[in-house]
């Protein structure tokens, strides 16, 4: 419990919030809430409120919250060195034994790590990388980065354009010119309800041809997506996709960059994403997972065929001009390397395939049968809900009746926490990779009491 009882006062006064309504916030017409601790899947607040965490923070704290270990080799790590840089050739014990352990994990045919504090930041990386490799290769034309519509990518200036949701675009002077969007990987939401999935896989590689066509492959450089869409709706991919959508990008000699924040270290019952699917990556990104959110830390995944032009830019130019003060800053990295023993010592990533897979379909068996539940799809710890006014049409509500947002108060109300994801009427649960199957069925059972409430049957 806190002790201070003007933290409400100071937060309106005081603090910016990310992804906030500041007018509202500021006016203290929107609630705030404040944490004060977590333990295996639940967080409590300041009032001693237990909340079961079906969204895991922002679906980073995968292995549940309070986890010793991890605080434990922080505070050493704090004690023994808190900083030192990794500029030329610099490195603690706990920066490099964590490049191992990424990479003893990584698919085949990657190559080293490079680490940075959050996802942002890390596809900012990617994107200077895939810059400079094309100037080394005397193709300085070759620049444009294809991602998708609903992909997310970040919010900085690069990572903010290549995220393909409005909100953050509007008002920021984003996109910027060298991003390009081509549809979304949504099957739910394809623009022909006759589509079969396969077609619909077909679709997105026409789409993705023709703007390949129209802006020239000599000028397009990297497509960025995320092996399963996440901000974006949490929607896994249809039939096909990935092994497509490869073969376009191999025939006009473009990188491909997987984004991995959310997938990466078993979110999806594989420790990749990429594995899971078939993709053969140029770059992976990482980040949530790596430490579990104990400690920020991101990472770029690089290949062998990026790193071998890496090095011929540096034998041609010096030291290559890219690095943070806090790259592989070392309590992040002992962080991260406490948090990929404790992933493997808990069996993390067999049980994200299995509980998430029980999680999907317990939602399906409870509410399915909604006249107003259009889709439950989910691979692994990652299940989504999404509402439809009409579902024999697929009619979506108006924005303005915050269905979503509706629900997923209602589901909070009864001591689960799930996410509305930002674009369309969708309940996202991606909870800590550690849940057990009685946890599972507390997120369904506060569901369906919740979906019954908001949206009755008629
Ligand atoms: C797939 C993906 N990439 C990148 C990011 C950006 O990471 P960060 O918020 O740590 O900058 C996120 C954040 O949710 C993400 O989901």
């Amino acid at each position: 419990m806190l002790k201070n009882d003007r933290l409400d006062q100071w937060d309106r006064e005081s603090f910016f919030h990310p992804s906030t309504h500041l007018a509202q916030h500021a006016r203290g017409e929107s609630p705030n809430r404040i944490m004060t601790g977590g333990s295996g899947i639940y967080v409590e607040d300041r009032d001693g409120t237990k909340l079961l965490d079906g969204f895991a923070g922002l679906y980073c704290v995968n292995v549940g919250y309070g986890r010793q270990e991890i605080a434990e080799a922080i505070a050493e790590q704090a004690k023994e060195l808190a900083y030192y840089h990794s500029y030329v050739g610099h490195g603690t014990e706990a920066s490099i034994t964590l490049a191992k352990m990424v990479m003893d994990r990584a698919p085949k045919g990657m190559s080293k790590v490079y680490f940075g504090l959050g996802g942002s930041d890390a596809n900012e990386t990617n994107v200077k990388l895939v810059w400079y490799y094309n100037n080394i290769l005397a193709r300085p034309e070759k620049k444009k980065i294809i991602s998708r519509w609903r992909g997310y990518h970040g919010s900085g200036l690069v990572t903010g354009s290549l995220t393909g949701l409005e909100l953050f675009h509007k008002k920021f002077d984003l996109p910027l010119d060298r991003v390009h969007h081509t549809t979304a990987p949504y099957y739910f939401r394809r623009p022909d309800l006759a589509l079969s999935e396969a077609d619909f896989t077909a679709h997105c590689v026409a789409e993705l041809e023709g703007l390949i066509e129209r802006e020239g492959p000599e000028t397009i450089a990297a497509f960025i997506g995320e092996p399963v869409l996440g901000t974006g709706g949490l929607v896994p991919p249809p039939v096909g996709y990935w092994e497509a959508i490869q073969a376009v990008l191999r025939r006009h000699d473009i990188l491909l960059i997987a984004d991995e924040v959310v997938t990466g270290f078993g979110r999806l019952g594989s420790m990749f994403g990429s594995g899971h699917y078939g993709i053969k990556p140029d770059f992976i990104t990482i980040a949530k997972g790596l430490t579990s959110a104990y400690a920020p830390l991101s990472g770029s995944i690089v290949s062998d065929r990026v790193w071998k032009v890496l090095e011929q830019g540096t034998d041609e130019n010096g030291p290559i001009g890219h690095g943070w003060t806090y790259s592989a800053h070392p309590i992040g990295a002992a962080a991260g390397v406490a948090n990929l023993k404790l992933i493997d010592e808990m069996g993390l990533v067999k049980n994200a395939g299995e509980t998430g897979g029980y999680l999907n379909t317990a939602m399906r068996a409870a509410i399915g049968d909604h006249p107003h539940v259009g889709d439950i799809r989910g691979e692994g710890m990652m299940c989504a809900v999404e509402f439809v006014q009409d579902k024999t049409d697929r009619v979506f509500f108006e924005a303005s009746e915050k269905v979503g947002a509706r629900v997923t108060g209602a589901v909070l109300e009864r001591g689960v926490i799930g996410r509305a994801m930002p674009q369309g009427d969708i309940l996202g649960f991606a909870p800590p990779l550690c849940l057990t199957r009685s946890e599972a069925d507390k997120i369904v059972a506060a569901t369906k009491a919740a979906v019954e409430t908001v949206l009755p049957r008629p």
